[in-house]
């Protein structure tokens, strides 16, 4: 055979082992990644042992293959250029960027403390008590700094962690292997590089060195991730094309980072997997990125447990060198780096939840995160690497092979094994009293349901009606025993609120991907309603119903980019933001109104089989003012800006339309009444005008000064040369609901007219005055030259007109009698008075 030939058939052979050993590890209960690291270990030994057993091996089979995967010679330029990136570049296209977000700042910090500390804390344990270098020491503990992030995700799962914790900490294990592996390098670089500079100049070097590098790479990615995301949304080939060009991005974003521009590949890698997950997720169809998904995990999966077998087959031959000075150091490598990672649990978390006011996390779960720290195919990786570089010292070389591999070892053979016994004995896993209830109530429901239809089967079934009936008794015995469980106290009906609703919260999540699946809704509104129920969820778990309408009512209010797109209208005349912003509002409140209105069916009838009367009317309460709150949103639009609205409801009611065609042609295909060949063809065209869909039809602000002059009395009554001088002063300005558009004690700089909408005058005492469409406001501290008297806030969408103050100075100088009706109503307003309000033209 062949060199290649050779290792073809050994790669393949381990893949071979590797199909069998998911199974092996549901079977024996243990971790996978234990299993993956028997495996090899075995392999290793068996290797180690044919040397000395030649032809007394049973079988030639087993000899042949210790044979061939002996060829395997796996170098630090195959594990850094192949199998690294896809590691990687996996873990990180699974997050979503958009989430992440939010808590970027924490996660970063938290990462890279993490790792900093961690490398510090381990790496000077083991220096004070051996005489190797303070960078030998410190890469030794930089690689076992990095938390394998699918080991935490499960050990997450396995707890039922709340979703923004389970990312921070995602987050946190992806991050800090860009981090570490950063680290790495230049302490690599450091070391093999032998210099007679300082021991200053070189740790100032180290940090310049690694400032740069992280912020290379993060550059590269970003950018990488960014333009192969905008091309993968443009091939639209249902899969295959867009899985290769992620493929591409990972290595080439490596490549060009590492051997070009001579920044972090590492970090490119992560980033550009960032990128690219979170807007390609949206930008290509969910088939498309199903496949990409699929085919990731799957690479991912090949790469880790190949790395874990060929390192562990190495553990064998690595702890025969082992000296009892080794596990003197691997036992203070293990205390070094859980002391550092408990002070980061207990010290620094505590203070980024502060920094994201949230509550506290319990003790118990913090214990579960720092055993569950468990490190996997990166750190072996990383090990393997220094130990196959010829360039680094002999002893160093042993040090970190023999410690990062029994570190690693201990991991998994200690910490994972005994981690569900952990879990466990902290009762972190065990069921609340309302979980309890529920549970008694879901079974008594469903064996109710089940004692209903058993005696109709034995009959539709031509069945013996004894044996029903024998049956039936089992059931009613179990289902008087789960009755008997009785009603929840008073305060437990509290909790029970906070489950019912989180249950409807997550209906609605699904009731948005099935849209977004079925291209109903537009993807982009879809990611933006599923962050918004995320966060619903989130305040249930954290703060009760309170949090949750709350954070309903914030969901429905103004957002950031909003707020900016006013600002660029009102400051720069950009209008086409806030026009799209709009738009895309108007979008997202007619999906949530119709998902809601569905929600309301669902919990009339689910909802209240499961928790009860009480239970329910406070629920269906709660989404009813959710409700509620969008109407009236959606009116203040239908109100402003009629014309748009039709359109937008017939788009809306054009895609609901698309979606029951699309139902009644699946139906048919199921039922064989036409061909997949027809089907598919129909669904091509249904896809192509679902995609006519996608993009918002622009929104017309509406903002003619001549045709919104006319809506003002006071400044219809004036002749045509004012009129026509007036036009070129005003300027028109959309108000958004909520926006305060004049705030009292500042300085005026202009007067508005209201052409249409409706605004509140909230002064420092008395009632709230109501100004309506032809009223002014402004006026007062242009006038008598002082501060503004009172807050103005727009009630809805309000199309203003503004007279800025020289504009308006001059303007009134020259016609007195407008002059004296705004002087008139300035001091009427002062002394409190009504306004005076003259007729609005219909
Ligand atoms: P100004 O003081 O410039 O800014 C706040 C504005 O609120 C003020 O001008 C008036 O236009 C308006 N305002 C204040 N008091 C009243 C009132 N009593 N009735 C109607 N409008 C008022």
């Amino acid at each position: 055979m062949t060199s290649t030939g050779r290792i073809v058939f050994a790669i393949a052979l381990l893949l071979g082992l590797i199909a069998l050993l998911p199974r092996l590890a549901a079977r024996l209960m243990l971790p996978y990644t234990v299993v993956l690291a028997g495996l090899g270990c075995a392999l290793g030994l068996g290797l180690g042992l044919s040397d000395h057993l030649v032809g007394s091996l049973p079988g030639p089979l087993i000899w042949g293959l210790l044979d061939q995967v002996r060829q395997l010679d796996i170098t630090p330029d195959i594990l850094l250029w192949v199998f690294l990136p896809i590691l990687l570049f996996d873990t990180a296209t699974k997050i979503d960027g958009r989430e992440l977000l939010d808590d970027l700042g924490p996660i970063l910090i938290l990462a890279v403390v993490a790792v900093l500390m961690t490398t510090a804390a381990a790496g000077l344990a083991v220096w004070s008590v051996s005489s190797f270098s303070l960078a030998a020491c410190l890469l030794l503990a930089a690689i076992i700094a990095t938390t394998d992030p699918s080991a935490v995700t499960a050990v997450f799962r396995e707890v039922g962690a709340r979703r923004r914790l389970t990312l921070l900490v995602e987050g946190e294990s992806l991050l800090n292997d860009a981090a570490a592996i950063a680290l790495f390098g230049t302490l690599l670089s450091i070391i093999t590089v032998r210099s007679t500079e300082s021991e200053v100049t070189v740790a100032s070097r180290l940090v310049i060195d690694l400032g740069v590098s992280f912020a290379g790479g993060a550059l590269v990615g970003a950018v990488l991730g960014r333009i192969t995301a905008t091309l993968v949304s443009r091939i639209d080939q249902g899969g295959p094309a867009e899985v290769t060009a992620s493929v591409a991005l990972a290595y080439v974003s490596y490549a060009v980072s590492e051997t070009y521009l001579h920044v972090s590949g590492v970090v490119a890698v992560v980033v550009a997997g960032l990128v690219f997950g979170t807007l390609a997720r949206m930008r290509v169809g969910l088939k498309e990125w199903q496949s990409v998904s699929t085919i990731w995990t799957q690479l991912g999966f090949w790469a880790s447990s190949l790395v874990f077998v060929l390192a562990s087959m190495l553990v064998p031959r690595t702890m025969v060198q082992a000296q009892p000075t080794d596990l003197l150091l691997l036992g203070v490598l293990i205390l070094g780096a859980l002391a550092a990672r408990a002070l980061c649990l207990f010290g620094v978390l505590p203070i980024v939840r502060i920094l994201l006011k949230q509550r506290p996390i319990s003790a118990s779960y913090k214990l579960v995160i720092l055993w569950g720290g468990v490190r996997g195919a990166v750190t072996l990786a990383l090990a393997l690497v220094v130990a196959e570089d010829v360039r680094v010292p002999a002893d160093i070389r042993h040090l970190v092979s023999v410690l990062a591999t029994g570190f690693v070892l201990f991991t998994l053979l200690v910490q994972a094994t005994t981690l569900r016994a952990l879990i466990r004995g902290l009762k972190v896993d065990q069921l609340t009293p309302v979980e309890r209830i529920l549970r008694a109530r879901a079974l008594a429901l469903t064996q109710g349901e089940i004692l209903d239809r058993l005696s109709e089967a034995a009959i539709v079934h031509g069945l013996d009606l004894e044996a029903a009936e024998e049956v039936e008794a089992l059931y009613r015995k179990r289902l008087g025993y789960l009755e008997n469980t009785g009603e929840p106290a008073e305060e437990m009906q509290g909790q029970q609120l906070r489950v019912a609703l989180a249950t409807i919260t997550t209906r609605e999540a699904d009731a948005y991907s099935e849209e977004i699946a079925e291209g109903t809704i537009s993807r982009r509104a879809g990611a933006i309603l599923l962050t918004r129920t995320n966060d619903l969820l989130d305040a249930i778990k954290e703060g009760g119903v309170q949090a949750y309408r709350k954070t309903a009512r914030t969901n429905t209010r103004l957002d950031r980019a909003t707020r900016l797109a006013g600002f660029l209208h009102r400051r720069f005349r950009i209008n086409s933001v806030l026009a799209s912003r709009m738009a895309q509002r108007i979008e997202i409140r007619l999906i949530q109104r119709r998902v809601l209105e569905n929600l309301i069916a669902f919990t009339r009838s689910r909802i209240k089989a499961l928790f009860g009367e009480r239970v329910t009317e406070v629920a269906l309460h709660v989404v009813e003012a959710r409700i509620d709150e969008l109407d009236r949103a959606l009116d203040a639009i239908r109100l402003q800006y009629p014309a748009y609205w039709h359109v937008v409801s017939g788009r809306f009611l054009s895609r609901t339309a698309v979606r029951l065609e699309l139902e009644g042609y699946q139906r048919m295909a199921s039922e064989g009444l036409i061909s997949p060949e027809i089907l598919r063809h129909m669904m091509d065209e249904l896809q192509e005008r679902l995609r006519a869909f996608e993009t918002i039809p622009p929104l017309d602000l509406n903002l003619d000064v001549d045709a919104l002059i006319t809506s003002v009395p006071l400044l219809g009554k004036l002749d045509e040369q004012a009129r026509e001088e007036l036009r070129r002063l005003l300027v028109p300005q959309l108000a958004l609901p909520g926006e305060r558009i004049v705030r009292r004690g500042e300085r005026g700089d202009a007067m508005y007219f209201i052409a249409s909408g409706a605004v509140e005058v909230q002064r420092e005492e008395g009632e709230p005055i109501r100004l309506g469409t032809g009223d002014f406001f402004g006026e007062m501290a242009l006038i008598m030259r002082r501060p503004r008297v009172a807050d103005v806030v727009a009630l809805g969408y309000c199309r203003l007109l503004v007279l800025r103050r020289d504009a308006f100075r001059n303007f009134l100088k020259r016609h007195p009698d407008l002059m004296q009706q705004v002087r008139r109503s300035a001091e009427e307003r002062l002394r409190g008075k009504p306004p005076e309000r003259e007729p609005v033209p219909a």
